[in-house]
């Protein structure tokens, strides 16, 4: 049997930082693109290499952090760090952590809780590559147009990586060299342990830096070097919501491209949004102007769009959704939805079922081939299989104080305006009339009607309203002008 490949020692995510120029009461990496948090990019990613263990390195804003990931991956060690700053510092902090039961041998990886585009496979190139060289520590680089305010990469003559200089204690002439450190680094966990003993505060920023290691381990007698990675999105942080949006964009530029070439078409890929947990098959088509969150599925041949909102959606097999706010609802099979219609959570539509314009629905099940063609609310209902809901129809679910149901069965008919006071039953293939109200329970088969019966009041107008143009014409019409009000009873 082949052993499952195991990963480095250990992956840690630095996520200590303040972000203070989010300007926001959220804590930064709790700020999400694609539908996730920074941090649960950067948990995926790291999770992805399959590490031994995985801890997280915490203090701004602590306990919000420290609960969301706990949520998003709760066997990862959350590590606190103190008031020493540094990324050097907050590494030692989990080391430490780490080390408590058995001291780590082996790669560490560290990476940040704030580069949400850093996937999986350039981890994996860059644990590769330091294992294979068997380097002391490796760190990933990319060259910048614009490399200010990064830590800088230093080289020998020959090309080797000699160090790292932070921006703001680097010469004149280091600030014109544009490879730059990522912050991302694969390390043997013994020379880390020992450079991390020996790294000082004495910089222009008073902090432990992590980038001394590279110096200190050189002097050791290790290799340092570089993994130089072109895709510099994947090495991005996040400072403020300028790169939050930039950064967003792209990710969902390349969920669009990775679906289109996975044999999803999308009309138009600007203005189509698709969270990453959102799972499409072939020959799903979305139209223009849609957003795709949360845990929303569309199965093959379905049609989305346009102007379409679903999260938490699941979209069945050739069925289509037009102009349509939804979430928490299933749609089946080869069903229709919209245009203009808004499906709380709880809806479920079966095969080949429909729910037309200007509906809205929460909590209700409907049966295969049943149709809520146009206008109305159906909520905590039940209604059976080829039932046709006309027009205008209600379910008055609400007493004021408690939800009731409606269950309505299967091939039933219902006129226009038919409201539902809940609750109710309307048995297999019952009828209503126009404008029914439903206070009592319809048995199969029956008509139910409840309104009044019609007045009409003759000559009102002319009397009540003379010289109108309504009036002119009901005179025109009547030519008997003379008749005076009288009052006809239908069906009496
Ligand atoms: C750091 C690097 C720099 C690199 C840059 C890439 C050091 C000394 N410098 O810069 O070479 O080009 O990242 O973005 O490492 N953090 C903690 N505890 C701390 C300080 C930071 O956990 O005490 C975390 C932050 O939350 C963040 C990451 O470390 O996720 C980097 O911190 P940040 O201050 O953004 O980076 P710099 O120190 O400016
Ligand atoms: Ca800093």
């Amino acid at each position: 049997m082949i052993p499952e490949k195991t990963g480095p020692a250990a992956v840690i995510v630095l996520a200590a930082g303040a972000g203070t120029r989010m300007k926001s009461r959220t804590p930064k990496i709790l700020h999400e693109i694609g539908g996730r948090s920074m941090v649960g990019h950067a948990l995926l990613a790291a999770r992805s290499i399959n590490p031994q263990q995985l801890a997280i390195v915490v203090r701004h804003e602590r306990d919000l952090v420290a609960e969301r990931v706990s949520r998003l991956d709760p066997s990862a060690l959350i590590v606190d760090q103190d008031d020493i700053p540094g990324t050097g510092r907050a590494v030692e902090a989990a080391l430490q952590a780490l080390d408590a039961e058995q001291q780590l041998t082996g790669t560490v990886v560290v990476t940040y809780g704030d580069v949400p585009l850093l996937s999986g496979a350039l981890l994996a190139e860059l644990v590769a590559t330091h294992e294979r060289e068997a380097n002391a520590v490796t760190v990933l680089t990319a060259v910048l147009d614009d490399a200010t305010g990064y830590g800088r990469i230093l080289r020998g003559e020959d090309g080797t990586v000699t160090g790292i200089r932070e921006h703001k204690d680097s010469s004149e002439a280091e600030q014109l060299i544009r490879e730059v450190n990522s912050g991302i680094y694969a390390f043997d966990a013994a020379v880390l342990r020992e450079a991390l003993g020996k790294v000082t505060t004495e910089n222009a920023q008073g902090e432990k830096y992590l980038t001394d290691v590279l110096g200190l381990a050189r002097e050791a007698g290790g290799r340092v070097a570089a993994v130089v990675t072109a895709d510099r999105w994947q090495v991005e942080g996040a400072n403020d919501r300028v790169q939050l949006a930039a950064l967003g964009a792209e990710l969902n530029r390349r969920t669009v491209e990775a679906w289109m070439r996975a044999g999803v078409t999308v009309v138009d890929p600007a203005t189509t949004w698709i969270d990453a947990s959102v799972t499409l098959d072939e020959d799903v088509r979305l139209l223009p102007n849609i957003q795709l969150h949360g845990a929303t599925t569309v199965a093959r041949d379905a049609v989305v769009g346009p102007d379409t909102t679903l999260t938490d959606v699941t979209v069945g097999e050739g069925a289509k959704v037009v102009r349509t706010h939804g979430s928490g609802a299933v749609i089946g099979a080869g069903a229709a939805v919209g245009p203009f219609t808004y499906l709380r959570p709880g809806t479920v539509l079966g095969e080949s079922g429909k729910i037309g314009a200007f509906y809205e629905t929460k909590n209700v099940t409907i049966g295969r081939g049943s149709k809520l063609s146009h206008l109305g609310y159906a909520g905590d209902a039940e209604i059976g299989e080829d039932t046709n809901i006309g027009c205008g129809n209600i379910t008055a679910n609400y007493d004021g104080e408690k939800k009731h149901r409606t269950v309505i069965g299967s091939g039933v008919r219902t006129g226009s305006n038919t409201v539902f006071v809940a609750p109710v039953t309307v048995g297999d293939g019952a009828y209503s009339g126009a404008g029914a109200v439903i206070r009592k329970d319809v048995p199969a088969g029956a008509l139910a009607l409840s309104i009044a019966a019609q007045r009409n009041t003759e000559g009102w107008v002319p009397a009540h309203r003379p010289g109108t143009r309504s009036a002119e014409l009901a005179q025109a019409a009547t030519k008997d002008s003379s008749s005076t009000p009288a009052s006809t009873e239908e069906g009496k």
